[in-house]
């Protein structure tokens, strides 16, 4: 039966991590796959998760399935980390949620939900968006239109454009895949005031807005990057938040996130959390433990919460202050060229804004490697490796 089957590449990203790893090249950067990374270039386990594993060591009493939905305090309290305690839609019972494996999990859930509520829904996305974003909604069976995001020449949002297309072309009950915070890949986020303009569109065409949101607090902070989400969560009545620990919590192989429904009333969130249930049942059955549990417990303790949040701002502020170093660096070794956007961009990516020739050569010639598009991971960086970086482009420029 396997007979007719091609062989196909694998995932740019994916690929990218095995080329890497393979290179000999002792100079070698990998600024290629989305991981935190500290000045020595580890993604190491955060000391509040080390903690929480050892509680969950001494204390986890059963290995028992732990059900549908997943972790129930997870849930909860995911839910109240991005929507914040107060938000209306909570007391009033219109959300709904399940625990997913990663943010992957949690968008592929949502997708199969929206085509089986309507087959070939039309979902518009970013352009340009993360690569994934295509397969998790396109596979499920949506149809995937586009609207105008990232200016390349000028390196910035592409607003009036965004909006129009919207305005425009979308109908009434498309969905909106937004990036809540941190764009993967262009880093260039829509300002708050964006965000208020955009939530009274959708509002007012009956746009239904699906969030991703897989960086929460590398942006701005754990609360101000759900400006988007509460934002749209006070404004139209119905939306779909995808979260992922994977950067924020640093549990990336745990696979662990959540899948947030708002419906416009309780019967909505009732019906829809059976249904994602439903949905689940028939692909992962029930969700493992480990990484909810572990979140679970962070998030409920006030201690191992603060220090989490510590965690947090350290890997912000260590991406921020490279992305300065960065700025610096480059329009030194490029004299001429200006990178400055790079330090107005948010999160882990940037675009460099070159080719993909010179993407190639910097990969085989200097073993730098980063996305065919020129997305950088600029916590790959450090000082160890910014001046070789910063030359060898100024070498293929
Ligand atoms: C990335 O964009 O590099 C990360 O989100 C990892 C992935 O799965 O692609």
């Amino acid at each position: 039966m396997f007979e007719s089957l091609e062989i196909i590449p694998q995932d740019p990203i994916l690929s990218l991590m095995g080329e890497f790893l393979a290179d000999q090249n002792p100079n070698k950067v990998d600024l290629g796959v989305g991981v935190y990374k500290t000045e020595d270039g580890q993604t190491p386990v955060l000391a509040s998760v080390k903690t929480a594993e050892q509680y969950r060591w001494q204390n986890e009493a059963s290995k028992s399935y732990i059900g549908g939905p997943g972790n129930i305090e997870f849930n909860q309290l995911m839910r109240v980390l991005a929507l914040g305690a107060e938000h209306p839609a909570l007391a009033q019972n219109r959300v709904a949620s399940i625990q997913a494996p990663g943010g992957c999990g949690s968008l592929r859930l949502g997708a199969e939900l929206i085509n089986r509520i309507e087959p070939g829904k039309t979902i518009w996305m970013s352009k340009p968006t993360w690569a994934n974003h295509v397969p998790l909604f396109g596979e499920a069976g949506l149809s995937i239109a586009e609207y105008p995001y990232y200016d390349r020449e000028n390196c910035a949002v592409r607003f009036a454009q965004m909006c129009q297309t919207l305005e425009q072309q979308a109908k009434a009950g498309d969905v909106v895949l937004l990036h809540a915070c941190c764009h993967n890949p262009c880093g260039a986020d829509l300002n708050n005031e964006q965000w208020q303009t955009l939530a009274e569109l959708c509002k007012a065409k009956g746009l239904v807005p699906f969030l991703d949101m897989a960086y929460q607090g590398f942006g701005s902070g754990l609360a101000e990057d759900t400006f988007g989400v509460r934002t749209m969560a006070a404004t139209v009545d119905e939306m779909f938040v995808a979260i992922s620990c994977s950067k924020n919590f640093g549990l990336y192989r745990e696979r662990i996130g959540l899948l947030m429904v708002i419906a416009a009333d309780s019967h909505g969130a009732e019906a829809s959390g059976s249904q994602l249930i439903n949905l689940a049942r028939g692909i992962w059955s029930m969700p493992p433990a480990h990484g909810a549990a572990l979140v679970a417990t962070i998030l409920s303790s006030d201690e191992l919460r603060q220090q989490w949040q510590g965690e947090v701002k350290e890997m912000r502020d260590r991406i921020n202050g490279l992305r300065s170093q960065a700025v610096a660096k480059l329009n030194k070794a490029c004299g001429g060229a200006d990178f400055s956007f790079i330090e107005k961009e948010f999160g882990m990516f940037s675009f460099l804004g070159i080719g993909p020739e010179q993407v190639q050569r910097l990969k085989q010639e200097f073993g730098i490697y980063m996305v065919n598009s020129s997305r950088i991971n600029v916590a790959g960086l450090n000082a160890g490796n910014m001046d070789y970086f910063a030359e060898s482009v100024a070498k293929v420029l």
